[in-house]
C-alpha cells in the first residue's frame, strides 16, 4: 500500500486528502465555480483528449490524462472517463490540491491557497508560463 503524505508549504498542513472534483466546491464557492465553468479552458480540457482519443494507444492516452485530467495516477485521482467522470477535466484541485478534507469540513487549513510557478510548469512549458506574466495570470483564467 502506498501512503502519500502531503506537506503544503507555509501552512504546515499534513494531509491525506484525496480528489473530489470541481462540482464539490460549487456549493460553497459559487462565484469561483461559475467563472471557472464559463471562462476557463481547463473546464473543458477532457474534450481536447476525447477528440484525439481514437488515434491514440493506451500509453499515449495515459500521458494526456496527467495534464488534462485531475489527479491522474494519484490516490483518489482520475482513473477513466467511465469510472471518474467528475475528475475528467483539469479542475480546481490541479492548483489547490486534493480537497476532500477541506470540502468536508470547510476548514481553510486543509486547502492550498498559494502556489508557485513551478507547479504550473508540471503541465505548462516554461516559456508559456513566462508569457503568462505569472502574477496577473496566476488564476489561469480559472476564476
Ligand atoms: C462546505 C463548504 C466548502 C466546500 C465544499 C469547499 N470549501 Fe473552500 N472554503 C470554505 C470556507 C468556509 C473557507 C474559508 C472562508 C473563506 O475564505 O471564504 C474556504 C476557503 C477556501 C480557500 C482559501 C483558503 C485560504 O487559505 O484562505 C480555497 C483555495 C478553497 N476554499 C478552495 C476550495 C476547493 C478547491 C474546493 C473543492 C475541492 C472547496 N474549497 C470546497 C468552504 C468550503
Ligand atoms: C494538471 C495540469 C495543469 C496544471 C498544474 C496547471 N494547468 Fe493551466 N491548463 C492545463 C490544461 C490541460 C489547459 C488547457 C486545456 C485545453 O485547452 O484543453 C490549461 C490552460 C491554462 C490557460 C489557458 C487559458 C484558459 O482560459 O484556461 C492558462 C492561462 C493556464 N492554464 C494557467 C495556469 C497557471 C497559472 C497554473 C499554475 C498556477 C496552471 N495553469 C496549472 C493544465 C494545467
Ligand atoms: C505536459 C502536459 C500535457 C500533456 C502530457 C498533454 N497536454 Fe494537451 N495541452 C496542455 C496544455 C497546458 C495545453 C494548453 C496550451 C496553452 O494554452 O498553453 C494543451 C492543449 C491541448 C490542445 C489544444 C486545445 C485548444 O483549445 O487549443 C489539445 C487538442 C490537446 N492539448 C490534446 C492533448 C492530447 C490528445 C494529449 C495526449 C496525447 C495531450 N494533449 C497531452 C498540456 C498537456
Ligand atoms: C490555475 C490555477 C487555479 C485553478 C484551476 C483554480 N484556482 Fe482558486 N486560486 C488560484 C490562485 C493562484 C489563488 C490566489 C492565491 C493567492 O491569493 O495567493 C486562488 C484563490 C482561491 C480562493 C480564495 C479566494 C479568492 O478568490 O482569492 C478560493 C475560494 C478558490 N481559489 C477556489 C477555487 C475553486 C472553487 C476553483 C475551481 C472552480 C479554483 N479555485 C480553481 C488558482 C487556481
Amino acid at each position: 500500500m502506498v501512503v502519500v503524505v502531503l506537506f503544503w508549504g507555509g501552512k504546515g498542513i499534513t494531509s491525506t486528502a484525496t480528489y473530489v472534483g470541481s462540482e464539490e466546491c460549487a456549493e460553497c464557492h459559487e462565484e469561483q465555480y461559475e467563472n471557472y465553468s464559463k471562462y476557463s479552458k481547463k473546464a473543458h480540457s477532457s474534450d481536447s483528449v476525447k477528440i484525439m482519443a481514437s488515434d491514440l494507444d493506451p500509453d499515449e492516452l495515459a500521458q494526456c490524462y496527467s495534464c488534462h485530467a485531475t489527479g491522474y495516477g494519484k490516490p483518489g485521482g482520475f482513473v477513466s472517463f467511465e469510472e471518474t467522470p467528475e475528475l475528467a477535466n483539469a479542475g480546481c484541485e490541479v492548483c489547490h490540491g486534493p480537497g476532500s478534507l477541506h470540502a468536508e469540513y470547510g476548514d481553510p487549513e486543509f486547502i492550498k491557497l498559494e502556489m508557485t510557478v513551478e507547479e504550473c510548469e508540471r503541465c505548462h512549458n516554461e516559456d508559456r508560463v513566462e508569457n503568462f506574466n505569472f502574477k496577473p495570470l496566476i488564476f489561469g483564467g480559472a476564476h
